[in-house]
């Protein structure tokens, strides 16, 4: 997915999505059905919002001057989980996303701090006490420095160290939590740490490390997808995986419709091969944007092509505050491309980062129409998580991405929420029909894909 500043990113007049742009509304809210028991909520992660996460390479690198913004305070959600939680309950959410933080529950190689793991025990009991089901993710972005500084995920035994993490955790944690995600976006990760050089590990262009590192993610979700399973009776075990919509610029062009297939293998197919089978329980799928490619210029750019950035693709939405074009029905195709595999399909992160809260609404409301339109047509969607809860800090983009649904004062630590969660809320709750989440979570024991 680009990134606002990558060589990638389609920085073409990044024009803010408006109002008047949109389609236009036939005066009646829409109303969509979801299966009785559909998971839905709001995802975050433990470095965007909690806020003095200082012993991960993140924190690091943004005091060295590494990254252009450092997270600092951000929303202060380790202390104040319990306010977030409530507000979401009070929001009608049934389910949330949040990562555990390594650096915090491992300080030290040989050092688990047992006050770190209470508190994400204590995030996970108040979230069962509120009655929102937890999405646990064991890594989101970033690494213990200790981790990072022995070699990070290029070190040939950086699975069984992290799986030696899992197992703690989930020992700890035990059957409070149903659905863990082990990774966030393993090929996002490589990407942006290996290839672009723009987050820890700051690699350019380090093909070979970049394999590497995305081998031993998968080597690692298979590890601790075992020891989850050893752990916990009946988990559901997946990653977090970030799934563009690929298409070639000129849809007559041999060479970008090739350079599209050889980016989607990359992107959409390779970290499945990698894991194997049976190592899914389900698939989180996080969706945002399309990528529209050409093949130009350098033999990495003709081979995988460079997105383009030219207006007027086929389809085209309107674009975000950080360049990312909305494109609801490329959640469509993704949804019966994954569900083929038979798993049913959580979205783990869908969002967008605007000032205009009509935008916000609209995008929201395309997207869940596309995937009550996936699930009417057989596909099994077992919910939606909206990125995010509030606004956070956006890595490389800091606090300027505002892809709350809740914005935050970052003096008073305010939340304010923002006009789409009760949209959310009623779209959610209009219209339900079988109850299809429940029954998949009945019947699931652990199966694979
Ligand atoms: C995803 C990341 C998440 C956030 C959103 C906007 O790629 O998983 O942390 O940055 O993008």
């Amino acid at each position: 997915m680009p990134k606002k500043g990558t060589p990638e990113a389609c920085s073409n007049p990044l024009i803010e999505m408006k109002s008047q742009d949109q389609p236009q509304d036939s005066g009646t809210s829409p109303s969509y059905p979801f299966p009785e028991g559909f998971l839905w909520g709001a995802a975050t992660s433990s470095h965007q919002v909690e806020g003095d996460n200082r012993f991960n390479d993140w924190w690091e690198s943004e005091h060295e001057g590494r990254v252009p913004h450092r997270s600092g305070a951000t929303c202060r959600h380790y202390e104040l989980f319990r306010e977030d939680f409530d507000l979401a309950r009070s929001w009608g959410h049934n389910a949330h996303r949040f990562s555990i933080e390594w650096s915090r529950v491992q300080p030290a190689p040989n050092r688990f701090d047992n006050e770190a793991l209470r508190h994400y025990v204590e995030v996970v009991n108040v979230l069962n006490d509120r009655g929102m089901e937890p999405v646990v993710t064991l890594h989101h972005f970033t690494n213990p420095s200790w981790f990072a500084r022995r070699g990070g995920w290029l070190s040939s035994d950086a699975p069984r160290v992290f799986d030696n993490y899992v197992e703690r955790v989930v020992q700890t944690v035990g059957n409070r939590a149903r659905f863990w995600l082990t990774i966030n976006e393993p090929t996002v990760y490589v990407r942006q740490g290996y290839i672009a050089g723009q987050w820890p590990p700051f690699k350019s262009r380090g093909w070979r490390q970049a394999y590497a590192a995305l081998h031993n993610l998968a080597r690692a979700h298979r590890l601790s997808y075992r020891t989850i399973h050893q752990v916990i009776p009946a988990p559901l075990v997946s990653f977090a995986h970030n799934a563009p919509v690929i298409e070639p610029c000129r849809a007559t062009a041999w060479a970008d419709r090739s350079a599209a297939a050889v980016r989607d293998f990359v992107l959409n197919r390779l970290f499945f091969r990698l894991i194997g089978p049976g190592c899914l329980d389900f698939v989180g799928i996080n969706y945002y944007t399309r990528m529209v490619v050409r093949s130009q210029g350098n033999v990495t750019n003709l081979l995988l092509g460079s997105v383009c950035r030219a207006h007027g693709h086929r389809g085209q939405g309107p674009f975000s505050k950080i360049g990312w074009e909305s494109y609801p029905q490329g959640l469509f195709e993704i949804l019966q491309r994954f569900g083929r595999s038979g798993l049913p399909l959580l979205v783990t992160e869908n969002g967008i980062a605007t000032d205009d809260e009509q935008v916000r609404t609209r995008f929201i409301e395309q997207h869940l129409k596309v995937i009550s339109q996936a699930i009417e047509s057989g596909t099994n969607v077992i919910g939606y998580l909206y990125w995010t809860l509030m606004d956070s800090f956006e890595w490389t983009d800091g606090m300027e991405a505002p892809f709350g649904l809740a914005a935050v004062d970052s003096k008073t630590q305010k939340r304010t929420p923002r006009p789409c969660v009760e949209e959310l809320k009623r779209l959610f709750t209009s219209g339900r029909t079988e109850p299809q989440a429940q029954r998949f979570m009945r019947s699931a024991s652990g199966s694979n894909g």
